[in-house]
């Protein structure tokens, strides 16, 4: 993990950002050198409006002095870019150790195309080394875990799940939520264990991205690479 290469990744990003976009702005660490990088263009004239994807990243974003709205005033957006835990195949993703999930999938779901930025740690062969952050409903917790360990048993996935925060002080989400970490080791099926945990109806959603990134910028110690899905 490079803070440099965060850096780096983030402010290559922030150069495809052209007047006018309407921008879906992520959360975490690298997304912060999005947020900096993108406030610096503002501060030069460029013209653009964001929605943030979490609390943290609005404080920021004000700081920075960039426009923002939210998806009800701009419906859809031209482009998102955000970090990501793993990026898999494909540039699937696992997202939301910052617990910011939710919000980051509407957002990049209502983007016509998304940018992740990482550094070279963050790319794995197969998803999964990262807990996968599921984001469920406090009411009816107990018997929500008993779904999700179903779903994991049925698939031949281990069943650790744990609250993140703890059972005295769950931690809660922007939406008002709680977070199952499944530590997965391995998702052979990232698209089949997806489809089964939005069935669950105490989920709310869960941080495995498929299909929502176009692109990634990764950034090595020399160079940032793009990936393209
Ligand atoms: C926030 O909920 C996450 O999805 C972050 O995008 C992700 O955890 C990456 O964070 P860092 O950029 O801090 O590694």
């Amino acid at each position: 993990m490079s803070a440099t290469q965060k850096q780096k990744a983030a402010e290559r990003a922030a150069e495809d950002v052209v007047s006018g976009m309407k921008l879906g702005i992520g959360t975490g660490s690298t997304a912060e050198f999005f947020v900096k990088a993108l406030g610096q263009r503002v501060r030069a004239g460029l013209d653009v409006v964001g929605v943030p994807t979490s609390e943290r990243t609005r404080e920021l974003a004000e700081e920075e002095g960039i426009p923002l709205s939210t998806l009800d005033e701009l419906g859809t957006l031209d482009l998102t870019v955000d970090g990501a835990d793993e990026i898999g195949p494909e540039l699937a993703l696992i997202k939301g150790g910052g617990g910011a999930l939710l919000r980051e999938k509407i957002v990049a779901a209502a983007s016509k195309r998304m940018i992740v930025i990482a550094d070279e740690s963050k790319t794995v062969e197969t998803l999964g080394a990262f807990p996968l952050p599921i984001e469920v409903n406090p009411f009816g917790l107990g018997a929500t875990r008993i779904a999700v360990e179903g779903v994991l048993r049925d698939l031949g996935l281990p069943t650790d799940i744990r609250l993140r925060g703890g059972d005295e002080h769950p931690f809660v989400t922007d939406g008002g939520h709680y977070i199952l970490d499944a530590h997965l080791k391995a998702i052979p099926d990232p698209s089949g264990l997806a489809e089964k945990l939005v069935a669950i109806p105490g989920v709310v959603e869960h941080g495995l991205f498929i299909g929502l990134a176009q692109k990634a910028y990764v950034a090595t110690s020399d160079s940032v690479k793009t990936l393209d899905k």
